[in-house]
């Protein structure tokens, strides 16, 4: 697939040799990923990275030769679930997110796909905002009980 051009930005999809930038993204952007019950991840690995390529497709921005931005889909039975996207901190806030995720997504349409899905922490804002920027809307959250703590108890 060719790179697609928006808003002043190659999109590419990426290779599997590229899997170790993809990892050394991740291991900058690590930290910044909420960790709650429902999003808890693992750092990645050149490994996992390769995996990737084998399971679905990533799609990647460059900016002088570094990739600074990707996102990771697989098809899980008919439905394109996003594994993550993620924006190198230096990068931010300049539509990178939405223009890297909605080209993977259009990108996936052409190759026949219709049904999409995506998840992240509802404490993660610009995931959030990414996520609606593209289109998604959310149909579904999850929510986890913790038993109060033994000074919140009502006096009984
Ligand atoms: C989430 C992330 C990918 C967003 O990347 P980005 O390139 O900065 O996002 P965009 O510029 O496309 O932002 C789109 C919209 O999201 C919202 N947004 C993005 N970052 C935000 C932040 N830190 N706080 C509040 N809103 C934010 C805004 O509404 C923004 O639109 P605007 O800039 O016009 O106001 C990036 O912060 C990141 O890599 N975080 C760590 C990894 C992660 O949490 N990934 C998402 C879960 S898979």
């Amino acid at each position: 697939m060719g790179a697609h051009r928006e808003h002043g930005v190659d999109v590419e999809e990426l290779t599997v040799a590229d899997a170790p930038q993809v990892a050394a993204l991740e291991s900058v952007t690590f930290s910044d990923y909420p960790q709650t019950q429902a999003t808890y991840r693992e750092p990645l690995t050149e490994a996992g990275a390769a995996g990737l390529f084998a399971d679905g497709r990533v799609f990647g921005i460059r900016r002088n030769g570094q990739l600074i931005a990707v996102t990771a889909t697989s098809a899980q039975g008919d439905l394109t679930e996003t594994h993550f996207t993620s924006v190198h901190p230096d990068h931010r806030r300049q539509g990178l997110a939405t223009v890297v995720k909605a080209a993977s997504i259009l990108a996936n349409a052409d190759a026949g796909h219709t049904w999409f899905g995506t998840g992240g922490a509802g404490t993660n804002a610009g995931s959030i905002g990414m996520n609606e920027a593209v289109g998604y809307e959310i149909t579904e959250t999850w929510h986890t009980l913790v038993p109060p703590r033994s000074d919140d108890r009502l006096p009984s």
